[in-house]
Protein backbone atom coordinates (compact mmCIF):
# COMPACT_ATOMS: atom_id res chain seq x y z
CA UNK A 1 0.00 0.00 0.00
CA UNK A 2 0.97 3.22 -0.84
CA UNK A 3 1.49 6.14 1.58
CA UNK A 4 -1.08 8.00 -0.44
CA UNK A 5 -3.65 4.82 -0.08
CA UNK A 6 -2.95 4.49 3.98
CA UNK A 7 -4.22 8.97 3.91
CA UNK A 8 -6.55 8.25 2.07
CA UNK A 9 -8.46 5.52 4.12
CA UNK A 10 -7.28 7.77 7.23
CA UNK A 11 -9.58 10.21 5.36
CA UNK A 12 -13.05 7.87 4.64
CA UNK A 13 -11.98 6.82 8.59
CA UNK A 14 -12.00 10.57 10.32
CA UNK A 15 -15.48 11.02 8.36
CA UNK A 16 -16.70 8.00 9.50
CA UNK A 17 -15.50 8.22 12.77
CA UNK A 18 -18.86 10.10 14.65
CA UNK A 19 -21.08 7.84 12.87
CA UNK A 20 -19.02 4.81 13.87
CA UNK A 21 -21.34 2.39 15.10
CA UNK A 22 -24.32 3.50 13.22
CA UNK A 23 -21.86 2.79 9.99
CA UNK A 24 -21.13 -0.50 11.74
CA UNK A 25 -24.33 -1.63 12.20
CA UNK A 26 -25.57 -0.78 8.48
CA UNK A 27 -22.61 -3.02 7.59
CA UNK A 28 -24.12 -6.32 9.89
CA UNK A 29 -27.28 -5.64 8.22
CA UNK A 30 -25.85 -5.79 4.66
CA UNK A 31 -24.13 -8.49 5.77
CA UNK A 32 -26.86 -10.99 7.25
CA UNK A 33 -29.12 -9.53 4.28
CA UNK A 34 -26.25 -10.48 1.51
CA UNK A 35 -25.06 -13.73 3.69
CA UNK A 36 -27.47 -14.87 5.79
CA UNK A 37 -25.26 -18.23 7.28
CA UNK A 38 -23.25 -15.63 9.33
CA UNK A 39 -26.03 -14.24 11.63
CA UNK A 40 -26.05 -17.24 13.20
CA UNK A 41 -21.96 -17.71 14.17
CA UNK A 42 -22.73 -14.10 16.23
CA UNK A 43 -23.88 -14.63 19.31
CA UNK A 44 -22.98 -11.43 20.98
CA UNK A 45 -24.72 -8.02 21.15
CA UNK A 46 -24.28 -6.08 17.81
CA UNK A 47 -23.87 -2.97 18.41
CA UNK A 48 -21.15 -4.65 21.07
CA UNK A 49 -19.43 -6.33 18.08
CA UNK A 50 -19.70 -3.49 15.66
CA UNK A 51 -17.75 -1.28 18.36
CA UNK A 52 -14.96 -4.09 18.30
CA UNK A 53 -14.68 -4.71 14.41
CA UNK A 54 -14.18 -0.66 14.41
CA UNK A 55 -11.56 -1.07 17.26
CA UNK A 56 -9.51 -3.48 15.40
CA UNK A 57 -10.15 -1.40 12.11
CA UNK A 58 -8.75 1.75 14.19
CA UNK A 59 -5.91 -0.60 15.37
CA UNK A 60 -4.85 -2.18 11.55
CA UNK A 61 -4.62 1.33 10.37
CA UNK A 62 -2.42 2.89 13.35
CA UNK A 63 0.11 -0.40 12.68
CA UNK A 64 0.21 -0.03 9.30
CA UNK A 65 3.38 1.44 9.67
CA UNK A 66 4.41 -2.00 11.99
CA UNK A 67 3.53 -4.61 9.62
CA UNK A 68 5.30 -7.50 12.15
CA UNK A 69 3.11 -6.33 14.89
CA UNK A 70 -0.16 -6.10 12.19
CA UNK A 71 0.70 -9.60 11.53
CA UNK A 72 0.76 -11.04 15.06
CA UNK A 73 -2.15 -9.58 15.70
CA UNK A 74 -4.05 -10.48 12.73
CA UNK A 75 -2.75 -13.85 12.79
CA UNK A 76 -4.73 -13.79 16.45
CA UNK A 77 -8.07 -12.70 15.34
CA UNK A 78 -7.69 -15.17 12.66
CA UNK A 79 -7.43 -18.05 14.77
CA UNK A 80 -10.14 -16.88 17.19
CA UNK A 81 -12.31 -17.09 13.84
CA UNK A 82 -11.34 -19.88 12.91
CA UNK A 83 -13.33 -20.86 16.96
CA UNK A 84 -16.05 -18.62 15.92
CA UNK A 85 -17.29 -20.72 13.06
CA UNK A 86 -16.09 -18.25 10.28
CA UNK A 87 -15.33 -20.00 6.93
CA UNK A 88 -12.78 -19.02 4.19
CA UNK A 89 -15.67 -18.18 1.91
CA UNK A 90 -17.50 -15.66 4.80
CA UNK A 91 -14.46 -13.39 3.95
CA UNK A 92 -15.80 -12.81 0.60
CA UNK A 93 -19.27 -11.92 2.01
CA UNK A 94 -17.74 -9.46 4.80
CA UNK A 95 -15.17 -7.44 1.91
CA UNK A 96 -18.60 -6.92 -0.36
CA UNK A 97 -20.45 -5.88 2.62
CA UNK A 98 -17.69 -3.70 3.63
CA UNK A 99 -17.00 -1.78 0.26
CA UNK A 100 -21.15 -1.54 0.05
CA UNK A 101 -21.29 0.01 3.24
CA UNK A 102 -18.64 2.51 2.45
CA UNK A 103 -19.80 3.85 -0.69
CA UNK A 104 -23.06 4.34 0.86
CA UNK A 105 -22.38 5.75 4.10
CA UNK A 106 -19.35 8.05 2.11
CA UNK A 107 -21.04 8.70 -1.18
CA UNK A 108 -18.96 10.70 -3.54
CA UNK A 109 -16.14 10.47 -0.80
CA UNK A 110 -15.57 7.08 -2.03
CA UNK A 111 -13.44 7.38 -5.00
CA UNK A 112 -12.30 4.61 -7.41
CA UNK A 113 -9.11 5.25 -5.40
CA UNK A 114 -10.38 4.54 -2.08
CA UNK A 115 -11.94 1.82 -3.08
CA UNK A 116 -9.21 0.29 -4.67
CA UNK A 117 -7.06 1.19 -1.09
CA UNK A 118 -9.66 -0.31 1.35
CA UNK A 119 -9.50 -3.23 -1.17
CA UNK A 120 -6.18 -3.64 -0.70
CA UNK A 121 -5.89 -3.40 2.90
CA UNK A 122 -9.20 -5.41 3.63
CA UNK A 123 -7.18 -8.49 1.44
CA UNK A 124 -4.08 -7.99 3.41
CA UNK A 125 -5.45 -8.62 6.52
CA UNK A 126 -8.23 -11.42 5.15
CA UNK A 127 -5.05 -12.88 3.91
CA UNK A 128 -3.08 -13.38 7.00
CA UNK A 129 -6.19 -14.39 9.14
CA UNK A 130 -7.10 -17.20 6.69
CA UNK A 131 -3.39 -18.16 6.87
CA UNK A 132 -3.48 -18.17 10.69
CA UNK A 133 -7.15 -20.15 10.68
CA UNK A 134 -5.57 -22.97 8.61
CA UNK A 135 -2.24 -23.42 10.25
CA UNK A 136 -4.60 -23.98 13.28
CA UNK A 137 -6.53 -26.45 11.71
CA UNK A 138 -3.79 -28.06 10.98
CA UNK A 139 -2.20 -28.04 14.60
CA UNK A 140 -5.51 -29.03 16.13
C1 LIG B 1 -10.62 -8.20 8.35
C2 LIG B 1 -11.60 -9.00 8.75
C3 LIG B 1 -12.18 -9.06 10.16
C4 LIG B 1 -11.91 -8.32 11.29
C5 LIG B 1 -10.94 -7.15 11.43
C6 LIG B 1 -12.73 -8.85 12.36
C7 LIG B 1 -12.73 -8.38 13.68
C8 LIG B 1 -13.37 -9.01 14.74
C9 LIG B 1 -13.20 -8.68 16.15
C10 LIG B 1 -12.30 -7.58 16.67
C11 LIG B 1 -13.97 -9.52 16.88
C12 LIG B 1 -14.09 -9.52 18.41
C13 LIG B 1 -13.61 -10.80 19.06
C14 LIG B 1 -12.13 -11.06 18.90
O1 LIG B 1 -11.30 -10.14 18.96
O2 LIG B 1 -11.79 -12.24 18.72
C15 LIG B 1 -14.65 -10.40 15.95
C16 LIG B 1 -15.52 -11.40 16.29
C17 LIG B 1 -16.26 -12.14 15.38
N1 LIG B 1 -16.19 -12.04 14.01
FE1 LIG B 1 -14.88 -10.95 12.94
N2 LIG B 1 -13.50 -9.87 11.87
C18 LIG B 1 -13.20 -10.03 10.53
C19 LIG B 1 -13.76 -10.95 9.66
C20 LIG B 1 -14.85 -11.74 9.96
C21 LIG B 1 -15.53 -12.59 9.01
C22 LIG B 1 -15.15 -12.79 7.54
C23 LIG B 1 -16.55 -13.19 9.68
C24 LIG B 1 -17.57 -14.12 9.08
C25 LIG B 1 -18.86 -13.95 9.18
C26 LIG B 1 -16.49 -12.73 11.08
C27 LIG B 1 -17.30 -13.15 12.10
C28 LIG B 1 -17.08 -12.94 13.46
C29 LIG B 1 -17.78 -13.65 14.55
C30 LIG B 1 -18.85 -14.70 14.36
C31 LIG B 1 -17.26 -13.14 15.75
C32 LIG B 1 -17.65 -13.57 17.17
C33 LIG B 1 -18.91 -12.87 17.57
C34 LIG B 1 -19.48 -13.33 18.89
O3 LIG B 1 -18.73 -13.74 19.78
O4 LIG B 1 -20.67 -13.23 18.99
N3 LIG B 1 -15.45 -11.84 11.20
N4 LIG B 1 -14.28 -10.05 14.65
Amino acid sequence: MTPQDIALIRSNFAQLHRRKIETACLFYERLFTTAPSTRALFKTDIEAQAAKLIETLTVALAMLNDPAGLTALLTRLGERHRGYGVRPSHYDAVRSALLWTLETSLGQEFTAQARAAWSELYDQMASTMLAAGVASQRSA
